[in-house]
């Protein structure tokens, strides 16, 4: 019998990290417009992200020595400018910058922690204005570093027994690339890494191409589809490898530590039921491709929904399956706002298990609701205002969420109407980020009615409510 998982584990807890210095951009050297801001102001992140520019697409180009823990990189970022800027920010942690072009004109390039400054000659200035897209490259190398959570959790670049997986949530893709790492600016991503025989080197998205010279090997890797950064990964190391196509065109790719292979075999061969029944409750699929990444147990130590193919620390059971897959849906391709609108993630996928168990393993949903109700680490806070970063994997974002979502259920009383409101939602916000009033908006919109008690009582009260009423 599946039961509702728990939240990430927490190993310890750290300190905050303290809140960047939103300092402004600088002097603009004579060049017209002004300095992109220096953090997207998000209500858990204040730093990250940077305004004035929207990417569009990202073209990473990385060197991995796994042996040496040394990546070189060339990300090649493509972005239009949502003003006249004079400068603008990437943030990136750890790593150095060797050089960096706008327009193919080199510019200037400042570092202070984890933001990069760059601005362009003034012979670009017209290349920046509001409305024009223009590229950046930027060249970096260093040894990638992993960056500990606020919960105590490790993300960024993590080394393996035999190379290294690139965990992003919230705030890790910075380890590897530099970006604007916010999950509002997704963008298309066309990743390249170079490793050595005989080591593979996954990604997300369709593998466009493998190319060996002298022992070693390029994998490009192509994500058509919008993607937050958070989402992106790169696992290199020795893996078996599966491709096959489910028979409703979704393309499958599947990376296994071979000492994982085995006990994976079973419940990888899920994934097109899976896809399938998800796909009749929440909507058509929303990527081209999809698979899974099976680390060697003890290679990293929770699982992440990196886009088209989730990262699983050592062979998944099938409720950790269906919720990373779920997470395709709700998450990845309808992604957060900002970070407090992580239970839109978290909520949903643990929904989605509760629905599996109660399809396959005769468990009703208001049992595993019940179970959820009872158990009082979901009512620490509420789910829409988690009180620090550090809450955001806690119980009360996944078991309250979906408690959320199941309340829902029992207001629209009607299980075909309910079906039609969840795939209504992934529609309408598709490939785009939506937040919690995005959500609020929607539901009574669409239901017509006026839920008001149901937000202040199960989404945003301190304590547990009633049953009744
Ligand atoms: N999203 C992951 C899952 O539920 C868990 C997770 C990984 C997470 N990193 C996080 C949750 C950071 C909150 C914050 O499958
Ligand atoms: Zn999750």
């Amino acid at each position: 019998m599946n039961r509702p998982r728990p939240a990430r584990r927490r190993t310890a807890h750290v300190p905050l990290l303290l809140a960047l210095a939103l300092l402004a951009g600088g002097c603009a050297g004579g060049v017209e417009g002004t300095p992109g801001a220096v953090g997207l102001r998000d209500p858990y992140f204040p730093g990250l992200g940077n305004g004035g520019y929207d990417v569009t697409h990202y073209g990473l180009e990385l060197d991995v020595d796994p042996a040496a823990g040394h990546l070189r990189g060339t990300a090649t970022i493509t972005a239009r400018a949502t003003q006249d800027l004079s400068a603008f920010h990437l943030d990136l942690a750890g790593l150095d910058v060797e050089s960096a072009t706008v327009e193919g004109r080199p510019a200037a390039v400042n570092r202070a922690g984890k933001e990069l400054t760059i601005r362009p000659g003034a012979a670009v200035e017209d290349r920046l204005r509001k409305g024009r897209t223009f590229t950046t490259v930027v060249r970096y190398a260093g040894s990638p570093q992993a960056i500990t959570d606020a919960d105590g959790e490790r993300e960024g670049w993590l080394r393996t027994a035999d190379g290294a997986v690139a965990l992003g949530e919230p705030t890790g893709s910075m380890a590897w690339f530099p970006g604007n790492h916010h999950p509002s600016d997704k963008a298309a991503y066309d990743i390249r890494i170079t490793v050595p025989e005989p080591l593979t080197a996954v990604s997300n998205g369709e593998l466009v191409s493998r190319r060996t010279v002298n022992g070693r090997t390029a994998y490009r890797w192509v994500t058509a589809e919008p993607m937050a950064s958070y989402l992106a990964t790169v696992a290199v190391g020795r893996f078996t490898t599966r491709e096959s196509v489910t028979p409703e065109g979704i393309r499958l790719f599947t990376a296994v530590d071979p000492e994982s292979a085995a006990a994976s075999e079973d419940v990888l061969a899920r994934i097109p039921a899976v896809l399938k029944w998800s796909a009749d409750r929440f909507g058509p699929y929303p990527f081209a491709s999809a698979g899974a990444i099976v680390e060697r147990t003890g290679d990293s130590t929770y699982a992440l929904e990196t886009q088209n193919r989730p990262v699983f620390p050592g062979p998944p059971d099938t409720a950790l399956l269906v919720h990373e897959l779920a997470h395709q849906w709700f998450g990845n391709s309808v992604t957060p706002r900002t970070w407090r609108d992580m239970w839109l993630n978290e909520g949903f996928a643990t929904y989605a298990e509760w629905l599996w168990a109660a399809d396959h393993d005769d468990v009703p949903v208001q049992e595993s609701f019940d179970e959820a109700y009872e158990d009082d680490d979901n009512w620490a806070f509420p789910p829409a205002d988690p009180p620090a970063a550090l809450d955001l994997s806690d119980p009360p974002v996944y078991g309250r969420g979906a408690m959320v979502v199941h309340r829902i259920r029992l207001a629209v009383d009607d299980d075909a109407e309910f079906f039609a409101l969840v795939r209504g939602w992934t529609k309408k916000y598709r490939h785009g980020n939506a937040s919690t009033d995005d959500f609020i908006a929607y539901v009574e919109e669409e239901t017509g009615q006026d839920l008001g008690r149901l937000w202040d009582a199960w989404l945003y009260g301190g304590s547990r409510p009633p049953l009744k009423g």
